[in-house]
């Protein structure tokens, strides 16, 4: 049995009268790639913001490495959330500081670093997503692709257990699109760790997922191998792979 890094258990959460997750259950496996796949509004962000502290579920809970992170006081939260990265939907770099001083933020924030190392772990970060020339470039400068990369670079600075991707490819041309999911599996054995991606881009998700997770009507439906879950009976799953209009799915 594969070890769990993390666990979503009979979760249910909502935004105001909107219920968004109703007793969701999914186990995030330790070393692999998890993608989580699902209609647009689905929840599947929300998935990723429970499991970095930063939503509470209504009900159920969230366990990161067996702690459960639902009864964490914000404090401790801060601390922990320094073991996962998160690359946001929209890259969310600030503007008003160069590529290189975003990604040597949380090194800043978080660990007791010199100045010197700083730089030089933050230049190494950039170079192992293609933007070595590209530190004191403003992100204005820097094309959708490249945004995406450098939230990458930040996203995994600090050497977290787990990262976290938000749609990482979306947007961007199939050459970018195969270079960002290369980057993905690459940090991810570099770091040796764990990462949950959510994407539209099924040839993307073929490419790098070892297990993938199908998020429907609030609730994880199907969740297995690329190949069974390519494999699966389930009508759900087959209309969402195949595109097709005809199906269980509501239009
Ligand atoms: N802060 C919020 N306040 C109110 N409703 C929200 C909030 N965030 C998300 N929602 C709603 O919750 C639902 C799930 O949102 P979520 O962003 O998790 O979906 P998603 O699966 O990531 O969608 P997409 O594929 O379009 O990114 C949507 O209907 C959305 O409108
Ligand atoms: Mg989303």
């Amino acid at each position: 049995m594969s070890n769990v890094i993390a666990r979503l258990d009979d979760v249910s959460m909502n935004y105001g009268e909107r219920v968004v997750l109703q007793n969701c259950s999914l186990d995030v496996v330790e070393g692999a790639i998890t993608c989580i796949i699902g209609l647009s509004g689905a929840g599947k962000s929300t998935i990723l913001r429970l499991l970095n502290g930063l939503r509470k579920p209504e009900s159920g809970h969230v366990y990161v490495k067996g702690t459960d992170i639902c009864h964490m006081p914000e404090h401790e939260l801060i601390n922990f959330r320094s073991a996962i990265g998160f690359a946001f939907q929209f890259a969310a770099l600030f503007d008003s500081m160069t590529i290189g001083e975003n990604v040597a933020l949380p090194l800043r924030e978080n660990t007791s670093m010199s100045e010197s190392e700083i730089e030089k772990t933050a230049r190494g970060t950039l170079e192992s997503v293609g933007l070595e020339n590209n530190y004191d470039n403003f992100p204005s400068e820097l094309s959708g692709g490249m945004l995406k990369r450098a939230g990458f670079a930040r996203a995994v600075v600090t050497n977290p257990a787990i990262v976290l991707y938000d749609e990482p490819t979306t947007g961007l041309d199939p050459i970018i699109t195969h270079l960002l999911t290369d980057t993905i599996k690459r940090l991810r054995a570099q770091l040796n760790g764990t990462a949950v991606v959510i994407s539209h881009d099924l040839q993307s998700i073929f490419m790098m997922a070892d297990y993938v997770a199908m998020l429907f009507e609030g609730a994880i439906i199907a969740y297995d191998s690329v190949t069974k879950i390519r494999a699966s009976m389930n009508p759900i799953v087959q209309q969402f792979l195949q595109g097709s209009e005809v199906g269980p799915i509501p239009l």
